[in-house]
């Protein structure tokens, strides 16, 4: 029988619940106004290339040197040379059962962390995810039939977990357990009694932990990065890295995935990712040279976060900025590259962060990302992330005060008639 066309063609019904508004709406509004020919600055991605961070001359080079190598698909798991140097610093860090046989490379983090749920989840599995999150993490999990459970780091705890609560979120259906440290999008960094309390967590109720550990080197003054694998015995640990942020090299595609733990008891698991990876034959081949010169070549992200380096001064920018307002608060970010303050609805009584966006996209020409973005059931908070310079950043916040001055205007105009009396 011939078949009706459809009046219309709709998306799968899987991606109703699926958000991802750092590249949204809000940035799409960008676009259509630097069409017109406005000039939009951005504090709405970790993109550290478009703020003229470049990558390593010595990560370019090593790629441009091997690029008559990389024009077959390379093993399905990553090019040995990649993986060895991945494992060397997994077992530099303390990780004695990294190897080549359960270490993956990945088109980015991105890519994985969607390999690693699809390959453990079965429809309504659950997997605690933070609150603020990643919006991928809780993106990948509904993709994959699992269901997201939002354990809450809040501002006024640091954005720290609190292991008490977690306990009273595991049902029968909890799988897996998201820890992102340093995290995004609040600039915390996790110190070691907290990761041994999570890690003994998931070894207690046998959850798979899920460690994304993207931002490992970029931390502030007195913070220090602790890695959880080391910490894992009893558990399968899964560790994600990447040369996006701290290598700067974000348009290269190149992130990791290390498993360690108790993997005698995951040869199942394991099978699953290698299946998932073989199906996609392999990940960007060039970018994969990069991987061994960046893990045993020359650091060059220490120069930047220490004192007198572009991103100290541009977080000190924010802190300050911050500090300085009327109207903002946030216990000042410890790693990563973002900040995520939140408003004194005392001062705006009515303050929705997707409105507040909106306006000032439109009045001051500026992109952030509303907080409600990363699964947080709050409306009062936005993240920036703080790759401009430092100047940038003053001016950008001058122009978030004068937007929340107008809404505070607004929100109280009987004060406002009583000042000018
Ligand atoms: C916490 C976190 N994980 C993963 C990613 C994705 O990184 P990649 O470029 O390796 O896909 C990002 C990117 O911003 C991130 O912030």
């Amino acid at each position: 029988m011939p078949r009706k066309a459809p009046e219309r063609f709709h998306k799968s019904p899987s991606l109703n619940e699926v958000r991802y508004e750092i590249r949204g709406e809000l940035a799409h509004r960008a676009r259509e106004l630097e069409a017109r020919g406005i000039r939009i600055d951005r504090l709405n991605i970790g993109n550290p290339g478009i703020y003229g961070f470049r990558t390593p001359d010595h990560l370019r080079e090593a790629v441009a040197e091997r690029l008559a190598e990389s024009e077959a698909y390379c093993q399905e798991q990553g090019l040995l040379e990649a993986r060895a140097a991945i494992v060397a610093r997994e077992r530099r860090r303390g990780v004695r059962r990294a190897a080549v046989e359960t270490t993956f490379v990945g088109n980015g983090v991105s890519e994985l962390i969607d390999v690693a749920l699809r390959a453990l989840l079965a429809p309504g599995d659950e997997v605690l995810v933070p609150a603020p999150d990643y919006p991928l993490w809780t993106a990948s999990v509904i993709l994959n039939g699992g269901q997201p459970v939002h354990y809450a780091c809040r501002p006024e705890h640091g954005f720290l977990p609190e292991l008490a609560e977690l306990e009273a979120l595991l049902t029968p259906r909890t799988r897996a357990l998201v820890v992102i440290n340093p995290n995004n999008p609040t600039g915390a960094v996790y110190p070691e009694p907290l990761l041994r309390g999570l890690a003994a967590f998931a070894e207690r109720h046998g959850l798979v932990l899920m460690s994304d550990e993207i931002y490992d080197e970029i931390t502030y003054d007195d913070a220090r990065f602790h890695p959880i694998a080391p910490m894992v015995e009893d558990t399968v640990c899964l560790t994600f890295g990447g040369l996006s942020k701290v290598h700067r090299a974000c348009g290269y595609r190149v992130g990791w995935l290390s498993l360690s733990g108790a993997l005698e008891r995951a040869d199942d698991y394991l099978h699953g990712l290698v299946l998932l990876a073989a199906l996609r034959l392999c990940s960007n081949v060039p970018a994969q040279w990069a991987i061994a010169p960046a893990l045993e070549g020359p650091d060059t992200i220490s120069a930047l976060v220490r004192p007198g380096g572009r991103l100290h001064a541009s977080r000190e920018a924010v802190r300050g900025a911050i500090a300085n307002s009327a109207f903002l608060d946030a216990p000042p970010s410890a790693g990563a590259l973002y900040a995520f303050p939140g408003v004194d609805t005392g001062r705006i009584p009515d303050f929705d962060d997707h409105a507040f966006a909106l306006s000032l996209l439109e009045r001051e020409h500026l992109l952030l990302v509303p907080g409600s973005s990363f699964n947080v059931p709050y409306r009062n908070r936005f993240r920036v992330t703080f790759l401009p310079e430092a100047s940038m950043l003053a001016e950008h916040f001058a122009r978030i005060e004068r937007e929340l001055a107008r809404l505070a205007d607004a929100a109280w105009p009987a004060r406002r008639a009583a000042g000018a009396r």
